[in-house]
């Protein structure tokens, strides 16, 4: 099921061409990869579909419907869940305040914040995809790298995304963390989410993406399904082919 569908979509910053013609679909129970180097446009296309900009030319269907959002609240309210690489927490709070963050739950006549629901369900939601924190009252900030994008993702999903959109989780992060962070990906595909997953590193996207979209200073270099692409053809589209052997070239010592 199409999710998530862009067609020829345009987006300029002033003269800046960010995106041209950019068609793509996001799927559920698929990992689609957006590729592409420093300033290709990766993250001006993931701020159209999360709401944050506006394309300027091309069309974008969410549920098959033409749609352009206001802001990233009405994104949120259509399931679509975006998890950036800053993410926006709150260092100095516990992992359940963060978790609830902006949904709080409340209980009896006055409204009062339900402490132990909330710490319950965040300790049961994390255990549910395989993250044991030894206390959930801990300040958030004391977490890992990778163990803050897996609350994110957990929260997204405890929330009904349907499209979980990550900018780069696994930039920061050592190669144990990956592997926890790219197995929560593909937990939140297995669940039936549609993801987009934004990577500088092509190995991570081969190990779990469904479909690889390569861009290039704002234009679609490749458009692939796994099955029709290698990890080394991958890497080497990546790298640009020519320019990275003329590169190796010129370091190279004599
Ligand atoms: N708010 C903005 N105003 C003006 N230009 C912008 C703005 N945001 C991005 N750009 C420009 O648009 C182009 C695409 O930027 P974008 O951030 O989408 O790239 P990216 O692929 O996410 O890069 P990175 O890998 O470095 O995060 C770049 O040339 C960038 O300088
Ligand atoms: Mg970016």
């Amino acid at each position: 099921m199409t999710l998530i569908q862009m067609s020829n979509v345009g987006k300029r910053y002033g003269n800046i061409v960010a995106l041209h013609d950019i068609s793509l679909r996001v799927n559920a129970g698929e990992i689609t990869c957006v590729l592409g180097d420093n300033g290709a446009g990766k993250s001006t296309l993931i701020k159209i579909m999360s709401g944050l900009h506006h394309h300027d030319s091309g069309e974008m269907l969410v549920d098959g419907e033409p749609t352009r959002f206001g802001s990233p609240r009405e994104a949120l309210d259509r399931g679509i869940a975006t998890v950036y690489q800053d993410l926006a927490v709150v260092a100095l709070m516990p992992v359940w305040r963060n978790f609830f963050l902006g949904s709080e739950l409340r209980r009896g006549p006055f409204k009062v914040l339900d402490i132990d629901t909330m710490r319950a369900t965040t300790r049961s939601e994390l255990a549910r995809m395989g993250i044991h924190l030894n206390d959930v009252e801990q300040p958030i900030g004391q977490l890992s790298g990778g163990e803050r994008q897996c609350v994110a993702i957990a929260r997204a999903i405890h929330f009904g995304a349907r499209v979980l959109i990550l900018d780069e989780p696994t930039a920061a992060l050592g190669v144990k963390q990956s592997g926890v962070v790219l197995k929560y990906v593909a937990a939140a595909r297995d669940a039936g989410l549609g993801v987009v997953f934004i990577t500088h590193n092509p190995h991570h996207a081969y190990l779990v993406g469904d479909h690889f979209i390569l861009l290039n200073r704002g234009r679609m270099r490749l458009d692939c399904k796994r099955a029709e692409i290698s990890l080394d053809d991958l890497t080497r589209e990546m790298a640009g082919g020519d320019e990275l052997t003329a590169l190796t070239h010129e370091l190279q010592r004599t």
